[in-house]
């Protein structure tokens, strides 16, 4: 089921997510749900709470629109590793219109679970490094808007407010 995104600025994505302890049915459907959400979107990476579930679990598909999907799920991911650095343009489907560069580890080391319940490590740089990062950080609550300089997120979050008026 494709379900409607959650957008800045709802307190529900500032708030931290709970560890998935049992892989239920219904934290399969929840993945489930949220790649069709994400590739409807379309997007290429999804967390949990942009779409109200507060459960650490994350979906990413950096494959282009012309390739095969190419869909990661991860249940409790976490970031064993990070080096180097990447400062590139980024978006987010819970932040509409809107795009900055922002500072990331341009390699990741990240652990997880499986849909099935299988530990899983993945070594990812480039887009997919700073996918993992984007998408742990909606898990504590992190937009990218937070990640940049004050000044320029005062600048996004007057446009927001222009707009609602
Ligand atoms: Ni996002």
């Amino acid at each position: 089921m494709i379900h409607s995104i959650i957008t800045f600025p709802d307190p529900i994505l500032k708030q931290k997510s709970a560890p998935v302890h049992i892989i239920t049915d219904e934290v399969i459907q929840l993945a489930r749900d949220m790649a069709e959400t994400m590739y409807d979107a379309p997007g290429v990476g999804l967390a949990a709470p942009q779409i109200g579930v507060l459960k650490r679990v994350i979906v990413i598909d950096i494959a282009g629109k012309n390739e095969l999907p190419e869909l990661i799920t991860v249940i409790n991911p976490v970031i064993l590793n990070a080096e180097g650095e990447v400062y590139e343009e980024e978006g987010c489907l819970s932040v509409p219109d809107y795009s900055a560069n922002v500072k990331r580890y341009a390699k990741v080391t990240a652990k997880g679970l499986t849909i099935d319940g299988k530990e899983q490590v993945w070594h990812a740089d480039g887009l997919l490094a700073v996918a993992f990062q984007h998408e742990i950080d909606h898990l504590e609550g992190i937009l990218f808007i937070d990640r940049l300089s004050p000044l320029k997120r005062e600048l996004y979050i007057k446009k927001i407010k222009k707009r609602a008026v």
